[in-house]
């Protein structure tokens, strides 16, 4: 793999800027957004009196955590528009989740924002070996995912020539991937791996493809992955995270050099890491759930938003920002199983460890009288066609996770192509445990 370190001259000043620094742009800045929301958001003029705290109260930075967290159901309850800050007709673009799940939320930029979303996807990207002039395939989804849109304007502002192909049409990606010659590939990880199955399908070889780096996110992935995929196509594999509520891709990114955690663009989002029983904040290094304030943004400005990603915070190394640790899951993904609380990304690190199995799975939960269980659905790889070598990898990964993880589950082998796939974040939980 190539060497993809960008030349210190070529980062932003605040990359490299003292902590003290950061530390006193921070605080100018979180004064300026608590200010800025409780001025202009009738949400947060009544949450911070309810809590009995003003905008004044800031001193330090500490003395956020006096003021009240925000949640997803504030902002569905302020559907569509309550919550912004800036009259609509300021608003240049809005973005919304799918709402499988209730209201949808819908989230507003200014231009302003557009631009300061941009400078921190380019900013992303450089971090992860890619340079002006290149080719980026940005596979995400268009539309009001952010993930597509959000992506594309970080790589033109970097100066790259942005192929939108959008989720989907496998053989069209692989197609395209090799006629433009994409150096840079950005989609979720999932995603990835069946384009490495559409590779395999055409006889081509991934580790000739022109592929140099994948920016991969949007869900949770392990570094067994990344090593999976790094091998395969023989090229640098990094985390890129964030959220629609805070902005969208691009709030914090690996550094292609270490690829030790994502770095935060702390200039523009305040991170703390809270016990997400209590809402204690926890000391740095401490394992918890990731809260964000947004700095800068002018629409929709937000203040101690619930992430629910279960992470911690480590200091800076490639960059003076500090690091999150790559996100082991979402509170609502953790599954209660007999006392034992596991985690989808758990599972994948142990099948990652089974060669004769694919890395595609999905876990289903079902209910027999009281009892949950669960089942692993995974499938096998072309090359484990017998049925008893597919039932002993099955045993293998049983044993794996009763021993690693510390639950008793079943396995379900299937052909290859036998585990559902998806085209944007993989739905990794089916449960069908009985309601209520
Ligand atoms: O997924 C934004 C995004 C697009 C990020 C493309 C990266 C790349 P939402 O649809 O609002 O936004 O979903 C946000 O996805 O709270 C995490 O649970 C999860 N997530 C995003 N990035 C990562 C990551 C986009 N790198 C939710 N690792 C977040 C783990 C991630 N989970």
């Amino acid at each position: 793999m190539k060497d993809l370190t960008p030349k210190k001259g070529d980062l932003d000043p605040i990359e490299i800027a003292s902590r003290d620094e950061i530390s006193a742009l921070q605080l100018q800045r979180m004064r300026w957004s608590l200010r800025h929301a409780y001025d202009n958001v009738a949400f947060y003029k009544q949450s911070f009196d309810n809590a009995g705290v003003h905008p004044d109260d800031l001193r330090g930075l500490a003395d956020l955590a006096k003021f009240p967290f925000t949640v997803k159901q504030d902002l569905r309850d302020n559907y569509p528009f309550g919550l912004l800050a800036v009259p609509r007709e300021n608003i240049s673009r809005l973005h919304a989740s799918s709402g499988t799940t209730g209201q949808p939320t819908v989230v507003g930029y200014t231009a302003r924002d557009i631009e300061t979303w941009a400078d921190c996807v380019a900013r992303s990207l450089r971090a992860s070996g890619t340079r002006p002039g290149d080719v980026v395939h940005v596979a995400y989804g268009y539309g009001l995912f952010t993930g597509g849109l959000g992506a594309h304007y970080g790589a033109e502002k970097l100066g790259c020539t942005v192929v939108p192909v959008s989720g989907g049409m496998t053989a069209r990606q692989v197609q395209l991937i090799e006629d433009f010659g994409a150096s840079t590939i950005m989609v979720t990880p999932s995603y990835m791996l069946s384009i490495l199955d559409e590779y395999r399908a055409q006889g081509r070889d991934p580790r000739e493809s022109p592929l140099n780096v994948g920016v991969f996110g949007a869900e949770p992935w392990t570094n067994a992955m990344r090593a999976e995929i790094e091998q395969s196509f023989d090229m640098h594999a990094v985390d890129i995270y964030g959220l629609s509520e805070v902005m969208g891709p691009g709030v914090a990114n690996e550094c292609v050099e270490t690829k030790d955690g994502l770095h935060i663009w702390e200039d523009h989002f305040y991170p703390e890491i809270i016990d997400p029983e209590t809402g204690e904040v926890l000391p740095e290094g401490e394992k918890g759930e990731l809260v964000f304030t947004t700095l800068t943004k002018e629409a929709l400005p937000i203040i101690r938003y619930r992430t629910r990603d279960l992470t911690r915070l480590l200091p800076g190394t490639a960059r003076a920002m500090r690091r999150m640790e790559k996100v082991t899951g979402r509170t609502d993904d953790m599954i209660i199983l007999r006392g034992v609380n596991v985690f989808p990304t758990q599972i994948e690190e142990q099948l990652m460890a089974v060669p004769e199995l694919a890395p595609h799975f999905q876990i289903e939960l079902t209910r027999t009288g009281r009892m949950d269980e669960m089942t692993v659905l995974v499938e096998a790889t072309a090359e484990c066609a017998s049925p008893d070598r597919r039932d002993s990898a099955g045993k293998t990964l049983g044993h794996r996770i009763k021993h690693r993880v510390g639950v008793s589950v079943r396995v379900a082998v299937a052909e290859p192509g036998g585990v559902a796939r998806s085209q944007g974040k993989a739905i990794r939980i089916l449960d069908k445990r009985p309601k209520g």
